[in-house]
């Protein structure tokens, strides 16, 4: 549940909750993200419909949003390094700042041809993480655009792929479990070399002869929650009037 106490810290939080709302612009368009390093490898493509990173012996790539959002749901369609991606890995993730920050994260560890990749997910809440859950798709995910999505709401995080839910994580505050409530974060994502660890336990490295490795998005959404906005909305309309 909301807490509906009128001090300045809330006051900020649900502002930050009004603004994700109405910066909620990023229907599909890659407007709203940069490149934020690889020196060339990242590229914003046909208008900003396409996003493509790309990784080689010398450096990978990533993005990030330009805004920051609070509760809302992210939807990324992504299509994954083909062949033998071994070595490399995918991230797509939310993230504040700072040492006690929040993050919810899906990386996505390449594999050789033929073998599965491993999707892996995680929340980490003031900073702690350790909720480590692995999955292998159903599908290739490197032949066409899935979408891959994150629900955060008060409640709960749901993890999403083609808009089937793969992993809920509920807030449980109550009994102790840290869980990322007023940190506002930033879509981040990058494809980089990790072959210490990243396929079948880093016995697997990188092939650099089958480099450039590239992942390409599409379709990058954020949605803000519409019931919590307008209960949000009444609150400060009830307590503007209050005050005056
Ligand atoms: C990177 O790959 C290119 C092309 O295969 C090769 O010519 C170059 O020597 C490699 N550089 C390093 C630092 O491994
Ligand atoms: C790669 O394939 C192997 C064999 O099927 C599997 O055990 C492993 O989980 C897959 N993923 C990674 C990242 O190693």
């Amino acid at each position: 549940m909301l807490c509906l106490s009128s001090s300045r810290a809330s006051n900020m939080l649900m502002l930050v909750i009004l603004m994700s709302c109405l910066v909620s612009s990023s229907y599909g368009s890659f407007e709203d993200v940069e490149i934020t390093w690889g020196n060339g490898r990242g590229k914003i493509l046909n208008g900003g419909q396409l996003l493509t990173l790309s990784l080689d012996n010398y450096s990978g790539s990533g993005f990030q949003s330009k805004n920051e959002y609070l509760f809302g749901r992210i939807d990324m369609q992504l299509k994954l390094v083909p062949g033998n991606s071994a070595g490399t890995v995918t991230t797509y993730y939310l993230s504040s700042q700072g040492a006690t920050h929040d993050e919810i994260d899906f990386e996505f560890l390449g594999n050789v041809s033929g073998q599965p990749y491993t999707v892996h997910t995680n929340v980490f809440a003031q900073g702690k993480g350790n909720r480590e859950q692995q999955f292998h798709l159903w599908f290739d995910p490197t032949t066409s655009f899935h979408t891959y999505s994150i629900l955060w709401n008060p409640q709960r995080i749901i993890f999403l792929v083609d808009n089937i839910p793969i992993r809920v994580f509920n807030n449980n505050e109550a009994i102790g479990v840290p869980f990322p409530t007023n940190q506002p974060m930033r879509v981040y994502s990058s494809l980089w070399n990790a072959d210490d660890w990243a396929t079948q336990g880093g016995r697997v490295k990188t092939d650099w002869t089958h480099a450039p490795f590239t992942a390409s998005y599409k379709k990058f959404q954020y949605q803000c929650l519409r019931t919590l906005f307008w209960i949000i909305l009444v609150w400060f309309s009830i307590y503007q009037i209050n005050i005056r």
